[in-house]
């Protein structure tokens, strides 16, 4: 979704701004921009529909000289993507520019207020309403920029993170959020400013990360200064992001979504390191463990998730009824924010979410707050507004995910799942020791076990070319890996726009086995488990009616072979965690389809990485 970077200091800003608007550009956007303030205090805009290859070529051989500006990736929610739409946006008399990230929910208000006081309006966006409620502000009220940006955004409902500059002032840029992140990184006498503090890590590691309602004043040369909207001063306190480069890089692979899915291996050690310990087995998720008597307590456990952190939740739901007796729901977050849910005092929510800025499930974790719920954020991104948002929580710690198709994430987020599960049933008594054991085991050799799974790449990818032409599929699964077979789904879907369905394989019955024909591929996860028999049953009823049939099958495993069309094979690990297992192929298949039709699968059409608007 849109990014936002900025620049003050000694350095020329637009390669600096250019640079980290390239590493944004996986969140996915339609359009860039940049406001550069010339030495002589100039403002110039420059930007324009498409890449941000695109903006550079623009910006050639044009004047973008000076050691501040913003810059903005938009993705459009107010208007359609072209040039006058893109940020930064002029106010009237052209003295400042701005980029927004978020909405302004009230801004066809603010507007028509503005245009009884003779303003008028070159893009459809709620952003440009918004620089024009600063500039009239501070005309009408004789005040300084930044308490007129204060004074304005106490009119603004809705959600954004902002940058500004100021014609004739060469050292400042003020910026300030709310439900939408912005960090400050701090160099040596230079800020840098990112609406995702990765983007910049090339330059410092030191960042401040503002809080809602807070305004910044980022001035070259001087300390940071920080406030709430009634100028109170809010105190600046600096966090180190331990990041590398190479890890935002695409490391020798063809694309971010290819190394996210062959890094699992690694990414799932380094999930599970100092969390199950090898010899004892022990697990240690600090997260429960400081919040026994709420575990032990619990009335029921609530996800909140969007997507295919949604996924995930819906086999944590297995993994915690399976081994904790504890009931669970699944809620899609952005339902459950509407519905005016009851909560109870001893409920626990799980916010579950890769980005840790997915606004309905931000929304959500502040309507469980407010009923007084104990929340647990289960995220990647350290440091973003859900965990910060949560009681407590463990972060996943598989890196961070560039591709705009979740992979890794998943298997990260499964995986701490089920070291929760795991722990809360033992201190619950609620699981048995020798399965205990064998499911830690299990997890501490889930590295080998998934590097032995992403054998399946030649295989699923050779099928891959078989299945180019298909226009539908299915996706069947039952128990733990129904919410395997959605995972499959809306992979294939987001990267290569054919039509998936994933669907609990013993509904075909109820109404979906009408869409079979030769037409209609299904692929059906089939591994050893206790609901084999029945899912053979169902691939058999599907082959009866004439469709093609992928079964993702157990190592060694010849029954299935006599009625599916095609067999990929994955090594076998308990029951719980073959999701983990299973997904790998339907990962690769998905990635293969998409890039033999050509797609452009690290940024699909119409998606975005951070979905920070609701
Ligand atoms: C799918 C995908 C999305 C996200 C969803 C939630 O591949 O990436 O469905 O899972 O937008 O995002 P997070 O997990 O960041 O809250």
């Amino acid at each position: 979704m849109c990014g936002i970077v900025g620049y003050v200091g000694e350095r020329q800003a637009c390669p600096v701004i250019i640079k980290g608007l390239h590493r944004l550009e996986y969140r996915g956007y339609d359009s860039a921009g940049v406001a550069i303030v010339h030495p002589d205090g100039v403002i110039d805009i420059h930007k324009c529909k498409g890449k941000v290859s695109g903006l550079e070529a623009f910006l050639a051989g044009k004047d973008s000289s000076g050691t501040i500006g913003i810059g903005h990736t938009r993705w459009a929610t107010h208007g359609e993507p072209n040039d006058i739409n893109a940020h930064p946006h002029f106010s009237r008399s052209g003295e400042i520019a701005l980029i927004h990230n978020g909405i302004i929910e009230n801004f066809r208000v603010l507007r028509d207020a503005l245009r009884t006081n003779g303003f008028t309006f070159r893009s459809s966006t709620d952003s440009e309403v918004l620089v024009n409620l600063i500039e009239y502000v501070r005309e009408s009220g004789k005040c300084s920029l930044e308490e007129a940006v204060r004074v304005a955004l106490k009119q603004v409902v809705g959600a954004y993170a902002i940058a500004i500059v100021e014609k004739g002032n060469t050292s400042r840029i003020i910026a300030a959020r709310k439900s939408s992140p912005m960090a400050i990184g701090i160099g040596d006498g230079e800020y840098f400013l990112s609406s995702d503090a990765a983007s910049i890590i090339d330059y410092t590691q030191d960042f401040v990360y503002l809080k809602d309602n807070e305004v910044a004043v980022i001035e070259k040369g001087k300390p940071l200064h920080i406030m709430n909207l009634d100028g109170k001063d809010s105190k600046v306190a600096v966090q180190k992001l331990k990041m590398s480069i190479s890890q935002l890089e695409k490391g020798g692979f063809d694309h971010f979504m290819l190394k996210e899915i062959y890094e699992q291996p690694e990414t799932l050690e380094d999930c599970v390191r100092g969390r199950v310990i090898p010899d004892s087995k022990e697990i240690v998720l600090s997260g429960v463990l400081n919040n026994k008597e709420k575990f032990l307590k619990a009335r029921r456990i609530i996800f909140v998730a969007c997507g295919t952190s949604w996924h995930a939740s819906l086999i944590g739901e297995h993994l915690i009824e399976n081994m904790c007796r504890i009931p669970v729901e699944v809620e899609y977050a952005s339902e459950f924010r509407y519905r005016n849910p009851i909560l109870y005092p001893d409920d626990i929510v799980i916010a579950v979410s890769q980005s840790g800025e997915t606004a309905d499930t931000l929304a959500a974790v502040d309507l469980a707050r407010k009923a007084g719920a104990f929340i647990y954020g289960i995220c990647n991104v350290v440091g973003s507004s859900i965990p910060r948002a949560t009681d407590s929580g463990t972060y996943i710690h598989v890196g961070p995910e560039i591709g705009v198709a979740s992979t890794k994430a998943f298997t990260g987020q499964v995986t701490v799942m089920t070291m929760l599960a795991l722990l809360v049933g033992r201190l619950r008594g609620t699981i048995e020791e020798g399965y205990y054991h064998r499911v830690a085991q299990a997890i501490l050799e889930l590295p080998a076990t998934i590097r032995e799974a992403l054998n399946t790449a030649e295989p699923v990818s050779a099928l891959a070319r078989t299945f180019t032409y298909a226009h539908n599929f299915i996706y069947l699964g039952r128990g733990y890996n129904y919410p395997t077979a959605l995972e499959g789904a809306l992979k294939l879907k987001e990267i290569s726009y054919i039509h998936a369905e994933g669907l609990p394989a013993a509904e075909m019955k109820h109404g979906p086995i009408a869409l079979i024909d030769s037409e209609m591929p299904t692929v059906a996860i089939a591994t050893l488990d206790k609901t084999y028999e029945k899912t053979l049953s169902n691939i058999e009823e599907i082959k009866a009616r004439g469709g093609k049939i992928i079964a993702i099958v157990s190592k060694g495993d010849d029954l299935v072979r006599r009625s599916a069309d095609y067999c990929i094979e994955v090594p076998s690990t308990v029951e719980c965690l073959m999701p983990l297992v299973s997904v790998i192929p339907l990962q690769l298949l998905a990635y293969y389809i998409a890039t033999y039709k050509g797609r452009n699968v690290d940024q699909p059409r119409n998606l975005a990485k951070s979905v920070t608007v609701e």
